[in-house]
């Protein structure tokens, strides 16, 4: 466990304050592949139900022939930007247990969404952003990478660095509800004397 000094008020980690979904990415950032394998393993060391470990990942590094069979599969929303990312990345989720129509595990997509949010959150760490969307045919990249009726393809993550020119708008939704409003229920106040 960490321990570090709560505030007054609320202060973010950097990395949860700065992050957000960027919809132009630089051309020329290069990643290698020691920082994928740090992506990568900060999904690996996410928790999950019962250390189930649902997930697997496609990789396509701009310019690599995986990323050209992903990036063909592209929705035309997606294709204005996710291409221009350094990385994209195929979150496929394991939803049967081989063989069988039995659930893998109830919580196969939550832990799936978990994996995914260390990821990025790792990215932002080694510098870099991220970007996750469903804009894409999902079936025509589960066939394109022969994935089984027992995995689903579920979204990508562009990772790269991302660009935005001074006064330019986020590009995606942004607003948030309110603490009050995603809190049901919370008291407040700890009792006196604690
Ligand atoms: C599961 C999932 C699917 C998403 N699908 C898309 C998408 O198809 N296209 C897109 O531009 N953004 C997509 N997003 C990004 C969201 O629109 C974005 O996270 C949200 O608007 C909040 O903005 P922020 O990430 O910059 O804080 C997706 C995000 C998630 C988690």
């Amino acid at each position: 466990m960490s321990v570090c000094d709560v505030p007054a008020e609320p202060v973010l980690h950097p990395a949860i304050l700065g992050r957000y979904s960027p919809v132009r990415f630089d051309r020329d950032a290069v990643v290698g592949d020691a920082a994928i394998d740090t992506i990568l393993d900060a999904a690996r060391l996410a928790p999950s139900a019962g250390n189930s470990q649902p997930w697997s990942f496609i990789v396509g590094r701009r310019d690599d022939p995986v990323h050209a069979r992903i990036v063909a599969h592209l929705a035309a929303s997606s294709s204005r930007w996710a291409p221009d990312a350094s990385v994209i990345v195929v979150n496929v989720v394991r939803v049967l247990v081989e063989g069988t129509d039995w659930a893998y595990s109830e919580f196969a997509h939550y832990d799936m969404g978990q994996a995914v949010a260390h990821m990025t959150l790792q990215a932002m760490a080694i510098g870099l952003d991220a970007h996750q969307f469903r804009a894409f045919d999902r079936d025509a990249v589960a066939a394109e990478f022969g994935v089984p009726r027992e995995w689903e393809v579920t979204s990508m993550t562009a990772f790269g660095v991302g660009v935005q020119a001074d006064g330019e708008g986020p590009g995606v939704a942004r607003g948030r509800r309110s603490r009050d409003d995603v809190t049901w229920v919370r008291d407040r106040r700890l009792p006196a004397g604690s």
